[in-house]
């Protein structure tokens, strides 16, 4: 019987070791396409044929650009595991992969990214809420806090953090949170058990718009998600509420929130993820109270490796033994 092929999109640059390790159980190989019409025809001259399990990266959408209907029609028959090596995985049509014969199996990475995203957030917050960026940017032009000087921000104990989506990321989040002094409330799909929630406490999604000073997505994107946040909620919020986003730019209408950031309705607002990155809407820009990091949320050493080597432990699994050791939610029934 011919080895099994495991087909690399993107890159591997900390896991190199484990990665060539899986040679023992598979012929490792790339594509040559450098953008999606080279790679459907790579894959229709058959040069990937015998592909059992892929593992791909953010970066590789470069390449093949979203993983939808007509990609997964043109993958080679043999690839039955997609490893993405990340936890959102918007960027593949997951119905589309379980729909195509044979099925392709999903996975992410469900944990390894936590931490990061949540100390990502909570910089976020601390930033937005203090109205730090005015200064700091006032000073790189040589002005001190500048003239005159920012208005003053306001503290986070006290204050209560609304999440919306309590998944690895939301209740990590909550954690640290906590520890400086905000009361947590959350709206998830599911309420969570008493554990699970740790104290939080569960409202409705209209209750956590009301309620809450400070308003945290850490949520999926998907079709359920796209523009959870727009116009019509940000009417529901508190006047001077602040708004942080780390999930994906396209969970929150991202016009709607500038329009709420300029009538004053949001104080501020702190984003790691935009909606048609790396095109950052000319509203967010010229908004001097408004934290921007340009997708960071995983950006540490230790991160990105666990990732990397998570991914890779779903390609060797699926080598291995045909399962997924972290299949998305969408797939588990497959
Ligand atoms: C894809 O890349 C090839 C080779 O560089 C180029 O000839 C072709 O125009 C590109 N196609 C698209 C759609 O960008």
């Amino acid at each position: 019987m011919a080895r099994p092929k495991v087909l690399l999109l993107g890159e591997i640059v900390h896991a190199g070791k484990t990665w060539e390790d899986l040679s023992d159980i598979a012929d490792l190989i790339t594509t040559s396409a450098t953008n999606r019409t080279e790679f459907i025809q790579e894959c229709k001259d058959g040069k990937l044929d015998g592909v059992v399990a892929a593992y791909r990266t953010f970066g590789s959408f470069a390449v093949t650009g979203q993983i939808d209907e007509e990609l997964v029609a043109a993958l080679p028959k043999s690839l039955l595991f997609l490893a993405h090596c990340g936890a959102g995985y918007d960027q593949v049509d997951v119905h589309a992969c379980s729909e195509r014969t044979p099925p392709i199996r999903v996975s992410n990475v469900p944990t390894a990214v936590d931490d990061s995203t949540a100390d990502v957030n909570m910089f976020l917050i601390i930033g937005a809420i203090r109205n730090f960026n005015t200064g700091m940017h006032a000073l790189r032009q040589g002005k001190w806090r500048g003239d005159p000087a920012p208005p003053l921000g306001h503290d986070p104990e006290g204050k209560v953090l609304g999440i919306l989506g309590m998944g690895g990321i939301g209740r990590n989040l909550k954690k640290k949170a906590e520890a400086f002094g905000m009361k947590v409330i959350y709206h998830n799909r599911r309420q969570l058990s008493e554990t699970m929630s740790a104290g939080a406490e569960y409202v409705t999604f209209d209750d956590l718009l009301a309620k809450s000073d400070v308003i945290s997505l850490n949520l999926p994107l998907n079709k359920h998600t796209y523009h959870i946040i727009g116009k019509p909620e940000f009417a529901k919020m508190k006047d001077g509420v602040v708004v942080v986003n780390t999930a994906r730019g396209a969970v929150i209408d991202e016009a709607a929130l500038v329009e709420a950031l300029d009538s004053g309705k949001v104080f501020s607002a702190g984003l790691d993820v935009f909606e048609e990155e790396p095109k950052i809407h000319p509203g967010l820009l010229r908004n001097p109270n408004v934290m921007l990091v340009p997708h960071m949320g995983t950006w540490s050493y230790e991160t990105q490796t666990e990732m990397e080597e998570w991914a890779i432990g779903n390609v060797r699994q699926a080598i291995e033994k045909g399962t997924l050791k972290s299949i998305v939610p969408e797939h588990v029934d497959l």
